[in-house]
């Protein structure tokens, strides 16, 4: 999740910031959001190199924490992993899943369904600064 960030999305905000050095894109902020956006709009969300259908390392790793179901947990630039539905499916009651690109997020409360609503969609920019509100 986080080294997802780390390691790939910097890559595109590099080409983000070297495509606006450039002077072909305007203000970077923004085309962050367009850049993702553009991103899964164009590939799809099983067509992007990082998709998955399971998420199993972070599945895994979640497991073996042996967390109770109530505990709350956040996948950051969550995309549209199936990480969420996994996790509601196992019972996880307190979901939130972050992520700069409206349209990822739209297509995983589609495939979500009824279940979408139980869980807390951020559409926002983590390099901006949002933090949860609750620790
Ligand atoms: C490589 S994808 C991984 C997505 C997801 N974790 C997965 O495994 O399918 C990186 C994700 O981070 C999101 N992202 C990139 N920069 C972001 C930022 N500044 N704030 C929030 N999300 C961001 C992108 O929209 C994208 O969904």
């Amino acid at each position: 999740m986080i080294a997802d960030l780390r390691e790939q999305d910097l890559r595109h905000h590099a080409q983000v910031r070297e495509i606006t050095d450039n002077g072909t894109v305007g203000d970077a902020g923004t085309d962050l959001r367009g850049h993702w956006d553009s991103v899964y709009k164009t590939r799809g969300v099983t067509g992007v190199s990082w998709y998955e259908p399971e998420a199993a390392t972070s599945l895994d790793l979640i497991g073996q924490l042996s967390l109770p179901p109530s505990t709350p947990v956040i996948d950051v630039g969550g995309g549209a992993s199936t990480l969420v539905d996994e996790l509601a499916r196992r019972g996880f009651s307190d979901l939130t899943v972050v992520d700069i690109s409206e349209r990822a997020l739209q297509a995983v409360r589609e495939r979500l369904g009824d279940n979408a609503q139980s869980v807390d969609w951020v559409c926002e920019d983590l390099v901006a600064g949002w933090r949860p509100m609750r620790r």
